[in-house]
């Protein structure tokens, strides 16, 4: 009952969903992994996705965990059944939660949906939002440059404003009024990208969502912790850069962050 919960990222990205976890369960204690050393797994083959995703769910199999959230919508597209099917704990993806909320918050049921290369191409959301809703309608965008300028810490500059308003405009044509953010990288732009939309429609980020279905899990599995320590976050990647994202995001001063080589 008191085992952490397991998160597992490309990268950093995976903090905006630690981010709600510490809000709405602040007594699970987290191990985290983010395999920044190989980020971005978006332009990446499946088969290589596949295999760096379970390289990071043995690792954290071994450390011991209740439960493991792929926080990552790439790995979650092309990862999540075969973790279900060689791991006893369970395991939550990214997707299903975000198309839930998209379709929860959107009138007109037309949705578009911001990802990697590898999520737009795996026709994830797309599957996920239809098994909703079947008339929804899905414009998907792959944006292969947000990726990288979170990880480099940039994402509060103006060359993040600059990427994200020019690689949004292919957008335009379309009347949707739902954004799902299909990249837990992505919230870390989500101020750039609802200016962009002069505030005009529901950026949907799966973190909140996802986090809702942790719960319900350890609920009905009795397993919830009574008491937490801190999280600790391992990084394959710089452990410097790491710590400076951790302590601008998630407000936790001297994070306990190590480096893990997979
Ligand atoms: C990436 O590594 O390309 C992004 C991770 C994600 O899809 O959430």
């Amino acid at each position: 009952m008191n085992a952490p919960i397991g998160v597992i990222d490309s990268g950093v990205g995976g903090l905006t969903v630690v981010r709600e976890l510490r809000n709405y369960l602040p007594n699970e204690p987290i191990i985290y992994i983010g395999d920044d050393a190989r980020c971005p797994y978006g332009p990446r083959p499946a088969e290589e996705v596949l295999r760096f995703t379970m390289d990071m769910v043995n690792s954290l199999a071994q450390m011991g965990i209740k439960m493991l959230v792929i926080a990552c919508n790439t790995a979650t597209a092309i990862a999540l059944e075969e973790v279900r099917k060689q791991f006893d704990f369970p395991v939550v993806g990214v997707i299903e939660p975000g198309a839930r909320a998209a379709i929860n918050a959107s009138r007109t049921d037309e949705i578009a949906v911001l990802g990697t290369e590898g999520t737009v191409k795996s026709k994830a959301y797309d599957l996920a939002i239809q098994a909703l809703k079947p008339e929804a309608k899905v414009h998907s965008l792959a944006c292969p440059e947000f990726v990288p300028i979170v990880e480099n810490g940039e994402y509060r500059t103006q060359a993040a404003r600059d990427i994200v308003n020019r690689t949004l405009l292919p957008l335009h044509n379309y009347p949707f009024d739902s954004v799902i953010l299909g990249c837990t990288h992505y919230p870390l732009l989500q101020e750039h990208i609802e200016a962009h939309f002069s505030n005009q429609k529901n950026v949907i980020s799966s973190a909140a969502e996802t986090v809702i279905d942790v719960e319900r899990i350890l609920e009905a599995k009795q397993l919830l912790s009574i008491s937490a320590e801190e999280p600790i976050f391992y990084t394959t990647g710089s452990m410097e850069k790491f710590q400076v994202i951790v302590e601008d995001w998630l407000a936790i001063p001297q994070a306990d962050v190590r480096k893990l080589t997979l």
